[in-house]
């Protein structure tokens, strides 16, 4: 093994073994039964913005559940992610309400804005575009949400104005 690489190797196994711990702490809090899946994985998400496979096999062991069964909620729910994703999240209303009401522009100018589709990450982590459903604003539309604020009546101009305001506050 190159000393690269065995450097690199012993930070992830450093940083495995304090992953550990953690989902440990997080059993101790919420319990070891299977209604822990969720606020645990949650818990984790919020920490890392994903959830590793490493962090699925460990909360599969604690809770003693299939690793797949874990593997198949994160995909379930769309706040649950098993890739890194952005520091802003955006999650963009697909539903036919918003879309009638201009959801296709305000795609376009934000995937011209970042340059990534939707489903991406920007390579310098700072966003990542995804849909959502329904967010309750349908007399508002279209609307997004930008990690947990919702933003309404979007215009092209707006959602574009929005995510540069994000860039510049970094
Ligand atoms: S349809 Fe978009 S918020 Fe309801």
């Amino acid at each position: 093994m190159e000393p690269t690489e065995k450097i690199i190797r012993q930070a992830e196994q450093l940083h495995d073994g304090e992953l550990a711990k953690e989902i440990e702490s997080l059993v101790k809090v919420y319990g070891s039964d299977r209604s822990a899946l969720i606020p645990v994985l949650q818990q984790i998400q919020k920490k890392y913005k994903f959830i590793s496979s490493f962090a699925q096999q460990e909360v599969a062991k604690l809770l003693d559940i299939h690793p797949v069964e874990v593997y198949g909620v994160i995909t379930f729910y769309s706040f649950l992610s098993s890739e890194p994703k952005g520091k802003y999240i955006i999650r963009l209303c697909r539903t036919i309400i918003c879309d009638l009401a201009g959801k296709e522009e305000v795609e376009k100018a934000i995937t011209k804005e970042i340059k990534i589709k939707v489903g991406e990450t920007t390579k310098d982590n700072k966003f990542t575009l995804e849909y959502t459903n329904c967010l309750g604003m349908c007399d508002l539309g279209p609307a997004m949400m930008i990690n947990n604020k919702i933003y309404t009546k979007l215009t092209p101009e707006k959602a574009v104005s929005i995510i540069r305001d994000l860039d510049k506050s970094d």
